[in-house]
């Protein structure tokens, strides 16, 4: 997979990019991070990207030019499966829509800044905007190293363990059991004694009832939620 981000702040993606899941998914070849300066693409010798809203609200927006020009060149050096832009009014980001971008080849992810972008750009160029919850953030980065994240470690041989991913909370739309490690008895605290037992069908239907009593208990939305499947 590869994921282009765009952004005016390439600097913010030093720490996501060069450590964690995603550089142990590009140094073993899985996954390809590509940070662009959306002012590489600016105005004049400025390199200009921003200007004043039409009508006369505060604040500034990203121009058409220097985000069409930054995507249009990328266009022409492949194919993408979707153009994403990070907005608090997209579709609210979650594990169904993390499991179907794992899917995909090419994905690129625009970052907003200030209080947006040109709106002709959702119009003609965006094909689709996603959030990843309800409140407002200064630009589109942190959303977009959340995307990065949740996606890139869905992708087979990211994670070493690979039942690990699909045993997380949500993955079956459900939360995940609790887990322990050793010591079993830490001053009392003792762990549930099936767990220690070695039978492996019981700790099996144990997890399953434990998933489906903490969904119940902290997360009843989950059960009628249709759209995680
Ligand atoms: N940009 C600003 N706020 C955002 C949010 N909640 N989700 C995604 N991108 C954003």
């Amino acid at each position: 997979m590869r994921l282009d981000i765009i952004t005016v702040i390439p600097d913010f993606f030093q720490g996501p990019v060069t450590t964690s899941i995603l550089k142990r998914a590009s140094d073993k070849g899985l996954a390809t991070i590509v940070v662009h300066d959306l002012r590489d693409f600016g105005l004049g010798n400025y390199k200009q990207v921003d200007d004043k809203i039409y009508g006369g609200s505060a604040g500034m927006v990203l121009m058409i030019e220097p985000i069409l020009n930054c995507i249009e060149s990328l266009k022409a050096q492949r194919t993408y499966d979707e153009v994403i832009y990070l907005t608090p009014d997209g579709e609210t980001f979650n594990q169904r829509m993390a499991n179907s971008l794992s899917l995909k080849q090419n994905l690129i992810l625009l970052c907003g800044h200030y209080k947006g972008i040109d709106h002709r750009i959702r119009e003609h160029v965006i094909t689709r905007e996603i959030s990843i919850g309800d409140y407002v953030l200064t630009g589109g980065e942190l959303g977009a190293a959340i995307i990065a994240d949740a996606v890139i470690r869905l992708i087979p041989g990211v994670i070493s363990d690979e039942t690990s991913a699909l045993t997380d909370s949500f993955q079956d739309g459900l939360l995940s059991a609790p887990i322990y490690t050793r010591p079993a008895d830490y001053n009392g605290w003792t762990v549930p004694e099936v767990l220690t037992s070695g039978n492996f069908a019981e700790i099996e239907k144990w997890n399953e009832e434990q998933a489906l009593e903490r969904t119940q208990q902290l997360r009843p939305d989950l059960l009628d939620d249709s759209t995680l499947d």
